[in-house]
């Protein structure tokens, strides 16, 4: 059966099937959309060519209805059918109705592959700006655990057997530096993200005298992607490369959340779990499960190989757009949601987490003093490999030792007495600030050019770029921007 849709007739299964997810998932994309036409719009309005493309009273009243598309998708009275075949479509269809020729003059200077595209790039951007908010919070977690219990000797542990003293301090910070290093991560994506490929069109350009650079610059982009083919041959390659930040997060994560459930076993009872983290058993009275901790571990293996799926699906396109690059969308919008929930769900649990002071204390065995005893030794002249001998030869001689003495003869850079908490706290702000930064630039700009609440002269924000993670002399880029 042939079925109409907003460009031409197709049959309907053959709609079915090449539409697949986008009516429900282009949902998340209705601002992107909207912000992305009015900027459009708003240059072509601009440019020396006569007659004029849009007029500058139209490009203003097609701003208006895209503000209102917006407002009526937030209270879910805009919707993408079938018909539409994605936001893009139904968008221009609602235009349409609503402003007659007008709304068919917006589509002229681009394509729906270069619309996408900044599409993805600009719901990247909120959602990069999301986890990397989520991975603050859970840092300040961890810190803040990490310094209620700096010296609260533990058993360190090196392929799960007893190996030399620790602190809760050490363990727990040492997570929190790992997010950190993975936020570094994320910024640098976050940065290749923040390249504008709108105008490149069907990846070929256009025969128009569009202005790029403007579209670029009322959008809150740092810059245009330059070749108009690898704007659109990006794609997918950005989304793996976003999915793999976000599965270095989901692996830290994981990590974490296998200690949390190895801990808290009885067997071990360092750690107990806040019972509101916990669920019990339908058969069994006493069960108290890490379900949270035990799905975090799938859910990591999932982000892990979304990324690896976006990469396969990339892997034998040619140059140019190709079709298969809309199926990249679901595990990568899944791909954020799976890893921002999981940094929001932990970091309450680490800031509840119960410790137990006396499990940790009775897991040192004398063992544990093993290589400290040798080091004694050492400090009496003796070479180190006759120390390790003489003690390896009489273990079971080996006497246990005041665990907090050993945690505080460790005082060298980075040991559990020698840790900078401050200085992975101003990291964790930096971070912060950074994020802050960039989400109130590109709510500015986004608000300005669609005329929302809340709106803020963007050249007087503090230009992005200035905090970590982001080059110098992006400042100047963005203080001619949005204007
Ligand atoms: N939904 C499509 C996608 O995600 C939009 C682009 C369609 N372009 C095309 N040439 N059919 O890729």
């Amino acid at each position: 059966m042939r079925q109409k849709t907003t460009v031409g007739e197709v049959d309907s299964s053959v709609l079915a099937y090449t539409a697949g997810r986008d009516c429900v998932l282009d949902a998340a994309l209705v601002e992107a959309d909207c912000f992305g036409t009015a900027a459009h719009v708003t240059m072509l309005s601009r440019l020396p060519v006569r007659p004029a493309l849009i007029k500058p009273a139209d490009a203003k009243r097609v701003r208006a209805e895209l503000r209102r598309i917006l407002l009526d998708a937030q209270e879910g009275r805009f919707s993408i059918t079938l018909a539409d075949q994605d936001v893009h479509l139904a968008v221009e269809r609602r235009l349409t109705e609503k402003l007659g020729d007008l709304g068919k003059r917006v589509h002229v200077g681009r394509s729906r592959n270069d619309q996408v595209a900044v599409d993805l790039r600009l719901f990247a951007k909120t959602r990069l700006l999301d986890a990397a908010e989520a991975a603050v919070g859970l840092i300040g977690s961890l810190l803040g655990f990490a310094r209620r219990y700096e010296q609260l000797p533990m058993v360190g542990r090196t392929h799960m057997q007893p190996a030399m003293p620790s602190s809760v301090g050490l363990w727990a910070s040492a997570w929190a530096e790992g997010l950190l290093d993975d936020l570094t991560l994320l910024m640098a994506v976050y940065e290749l993200n923040d390249q504008c490929p709108l105008g490149s069109a069907a990846s070929y350009g256009v025969p128009l005298p569009i202005d790029r650079q403007m579209t670029s610059d009322l959008l809150g982009f740092s810059k245009p992607v330059h070749n108009v083919l690898h704007a659109n041959q990006s794609r997918g390659k950005l989304e793996s490369m976003i999915l793999a930040a976000l599965g270095q997060i989901m692996l830290t994560l994981s990590r974490l959340a296998q200690d949390l459930i190895l801990f808290s076993m009885p067997e071990f009872g360092y750690f107990r779990l806040p019972a509101a983290f916990t669920t019990g058993s339908s058969i069994m009275p006493q069960k108290r499960n890490p379900d949270v901790a035990e799905l975090l571990r799938a859910k990591a293996a999932k982000v892990l190989s979304q990324a690896n799926l976006v990469a396969e699906i990339v892997r034998a396109s040619p140059s140019g757009y190709n079709r298969d690059l809309q199926e990249a969308k679901e595990p990568f919008m899944d791909g954020f949601e799976v890893t921002i929930s999981s940094l929001r769900i932990l970091s309450p649990l680490m800031a509840g987490l119960e410790v137990r002071e006396v499990a940790l204390r009775q897991a040192f065995t004398p063992e544990v003093f093993a290589t400290d005893r040798a080091l004694e030794l050492v400090a009496g002249g003796m070479p180190f490999r006759d120390a390790y001998h003489e003690v390896k030869a009489h273990l079971e001689d080996v006497e246990g030792m005041d665990p907090d003495a050993a945690v505080a003869a460790k005082t060298h850079l980075g040991a559990p007495m020698g840790l900078d908490l401050g200085l992975l706290a101003d990291r964790t702000g930096e971070a912060a600030a950074w994020a802050a930064e960039e989400r109130a630039y590109y709510e500015a700009c986004r608000n300005t050019l669609l005329g929302l609440k809340g709106k803020k002269d963007p050249s007087r924000l503090t230009a992005p770029g200035s905090a970590v993670g982001c080059p110098a002399g992006r400042e100047a880029e963005r203080v001619r921007v949005c204007k």
